[in-house]
């Protein structure tokens, strides 16, 4: 076809695949680089989560399940989240392939053309895209240094462009960030006194280095409104399983639960079981990966700062994301240098959103083999470029 303009949705056209593949593809022509790049954690999947899989093969636990779940599972997430005192009856949970399906699920439930969404900058960036693919319009808030939220910009924009949706995502992908109680405290009055809905991507909620964990969908009084993302990829380190869920209010998870019919009927049987034993018997496996990434956490930082990198300390997640604007570098040339010349894939900071020009992305969901290897490369290759 020679005119495949014309036939592609504009809005398809309007959005790029993710600069974080773009970039992970560019790796693979450099094959003794060490790849810093993916949200993957490097761990095996919890060995009770594999049996209870197989055991589900065996008992021909295969059929489509119910749209929204097993119920046993939504009521093992439903305990769960009240441990981080968030309130969801498992008629308001709904399993979905992956975070990703849930996010576009519930863009698709709510927006209409040209409806305003306040997204992060930086920020994980499906957002945008959902909303791009919708016909929605972005408007960017901005964080600040430390990568909290800028509330009076926030509060600006909220009086003069009257969005529709704000998007909230902690522990952050790519920051590492976390919210204070404070700020929490602080976004709860202002979304309490304007009608806008929230989505809460809450996909790295188990991977907390804090010992308190807070999230906006913890105001029992505005949870009408407040819509939460979650999932097991990063939790139970089984990415390529695909299993999320979703969380609303009745009404909202009526018509998030159309589109979620309509695109997948249900979230693969088998790993609805995985996932309940995971609940259920695999919380000391979380534990455990989270010690291991606040000790590579440590290490990172540690190695960061005496390079000279202005970075923040990442309380959650498993990312760290330095500043190189001294480097007087765009952050595409910058990771293009560091992967030619220095054999080290980090994700440029703008794969992330304007906000994210000026930084990088490294993941620490490697080994501490690798990671001391990257951080001695790197900290050889910038003696050399000189700051
Ligand atoms: C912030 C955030 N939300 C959602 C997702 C989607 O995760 P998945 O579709 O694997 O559940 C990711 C994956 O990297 C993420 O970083």
């Amino acid at each position: 076809m020679d005119n495949v303009e014309n036939v592609v949705s504009r809005n398809v056209q309007s959005i790029e695949i993710s600069g974080i593949r773009k970039f992970f593809n560019k790796v693979a022509k450099y094959p003794d680089a060490i790849s810093l790049t993916l949200g993957q954690p490097d761990f095996n999947v919890p060995v009770k989560i594999k049996e209870a899989m197989i055991n589900a093969i065996e008992d021909n636990k295969t059929t489509y399940t119910s749209n929204a779940g097993i119920v046993e599972l939504r009521k093992e997430i439903s305990s769960y989240l009240k441990t981080q005192h968030i309130n969801y009856h498992q008629d308001e949970i709904c399993l979905t392939i992956g975070g990703s399906e849930g996010l576009m699920d519930v863009f698709t439930a709510l927006l209409n053309p040209n409806d305003k969404v306040l997204i992060p900058t930086p920020a994980y960036p499906a957002y945008e895209s959902c909303v791009k693919l919708l016909g929605g319009q972005i408007l960017n808030y901005n964080l600040n240094k430390d990568f909290s939220i800028d509330f009076e910009q926030l509060e600006t924009l909220i009086k003069t462009e009257n969005p529709k949706v704000m998007v909230v995502s902690y522990p952050s992908n790519p920051t590492g960030a976390i919210i204070s109680k404070e700020d929490n405290d602080k976004l709860y009055k202002i979304l309490k006194n304007n009608e806008i809905i929230i989505i809460s991507d809450e996909m790295y909620s188990a991977l907390c280095f804090d010992d308190n964990y807070y999230s906006i969908a913890q105001f029992d009084d505005i949870r009408n409104r407040i819509i939460v993302v979650g999932g097991f990829s990063k939790m139970f380190s089984m990415t390529g399983l695909r299993l999320g869920y979703v969380c609303a209010d009745y009404k909202l998870m009526e018509a998030i639960m159309k589109v979620h019919q309509y695109n997948v009927s249900c979230a693969p049987s088998i790993v609805q079981w995985g996932a309940y034993e995971g609940l259920k018997s695999c919380m000391e496996d979380v534990d455990y990966m989270k010690s291991q990434f606040i000790r590579r956490r440590d290490y990172l930082y540690e190695r960061l700062i005496s390079m000279g990198f202005e970075t923040n300390l990442p309380m959650g997640a498993f990312y760290i994301f330095p500043s190189i604007k001294k480097f007087n570098m765009e952050s595409e040339e910058f990771c293009e240098r560091l992967l030619k010349e220095a054999g080290v894939a980090a994700v440029p900071g703008s794969a992330f959103g304007i906000g994210g020009e000026g930084y990088m992305r490294i993941s620490y969901a490697y080994s501490m083999e690798q990671l001391k290897e990257a951080a001695d490369r790197m900290e050889s290759w910038i003696k050399k470029v000189g700051v």
